[in-house]
């Protein structure tokens, strides 16, 4: 283990995170009384410029009126480049401070960004007298982002996670797709051809590279990954494939662009009970290969050691944290 140790952000869940227009009321009702981990109330991109306005007073009536208890609740502003997002922090924050977890910034390019809202929001929390601090969650779907996520990913002590945004992502590299998120044909290759000249398609995931990127820096700085949007709401099964993708590569939780996806999200980012009692096997053992002074033991066939444990207390600890919400 390194000397350095990695600090890990405040626990919360965050199997689902529901994305809920600011300019739509009876959706944030609703999202209020979901089973959504995480809901964000959004003033970006889901809401048009002339109800930007409208949109805020209707963040902050949500956040001190509804009952968000049960649920971690965030806001996601406007990108920094735009007049709104100042008014977003000042206003959601001075008038609703209280009420809410955590900022979303949406497009961050670099640290100074984080550096730049961290500022703000101390002044305005201070200014408040708000006693605790709110997290930060950023939105890593920009090239210049993807570049600097190293930096981005240690800029202030307020984040908690980073996120895949991967309809902006496709657009600020110029990917050739339309849809937002999922495969995509044209990421392919073919296998040589067999004895009778046929040949296999085999699709990648042109996701694959971002996503263990965010998950590298978010996890050596102690953050949640989180995969971002998957836009064909009725397609479930093409849903499930995309959240199990990312969570067998470390991601925490995805997010649910509409109420179908919420339960699924939370189900599928849940170790499985067949998962947990492998974990508690495996600690069983070596628990008992301690004992007879051995480093390396056998289960069901396979060598398991000391780093099998570690990752057996990741599954014992997540079902642990589940149960007590
Ligand atoms: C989310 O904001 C995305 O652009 O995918
Ligand atoms: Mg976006």
């Amino acid at each position: 283990m390194s000397f350095h140790i990695v600090e890990q952000a405040p626990a919360r869940l965050n199997r689902s995170e529901l994305a809920v227009p600011g300019s739509n009321p009876t959706f944030m009702e609703k999202a209020a009384k979901s089973n959504a981990d995480v809901v964000f109330l959004d003033l970006e991109d889901a809401v048009a410029p002339d109800d930007k306005v409208q949109a805020r007073k209707n963040i902050i009536e949500a956040l001190n009126d509804l009952d968000w208890s049960g649920k971690t609740i965030s806001v996601r502003i406007n990108g920094l480049d735009t007049h709104y997002m100042y008014r977003d922090v000042v206003d959601v924050i001075e008038q609703a401070g209280q009420n809410l977890d955590m900022i979303m910034i949406p497009k961050v390019g670099t640290a100074s960004d984080v550096y730049a809202l961290d500022m703000m929001c101390t002044q305005i929390e201070d200014n408040m007298k708000i006693e605790k601090r709110i997290g930060f969650e950023l939105i890593i779907e920009t090239a210049l982002g993807m570049q600097n996520l190293t930096e981005i990913g240690a800029a202030s002590s307020r984040n908690g996670s980073l996120h895949f945004g991967v309809a902006d992502y496709a657009a600020s590299t110029k990917a050739r797709t339309t849809v937002i998120g999922g495969p995509n044909a044209d990421y392919a290759v073919l296998t040589d051809p067999d004895s009778d000249g046929n040949r296999d398609v085999h699709w990648g995931d042109m996701w694959h590279y971002p996503i263990a990127k965010m998950v590298v820096v978010a996890r050596a700085n102690g953050l949640r990954p989180i995969d971002g949007p998957f836009g064909d709401f009725s397609d479930a099964d093409g849903y499930a494939a995309q959240a199990m993708r990312a969570s067998t590569l470390g991601c925490e939780g995805k997010w649910a662009i509409h109420p179908s996806q919420i339960d699924q999200a939370n189900d599928l980012f849940s170790p499985s009970d067949e998962e947990i009692k492998k974990a508690h096997r495996i600690l069983e053992a070596m628990e008992q290969a301690k004992k007879d002074g051995l480093g390396a033991v056998a289960l069901d066939g396979r060598l398991i050691d000391i780093a099998s444990i570690k990752q057996a207390e990741v599954m014992v600890d997540k079902a642990a944290q589940i149960a007590g919400n």
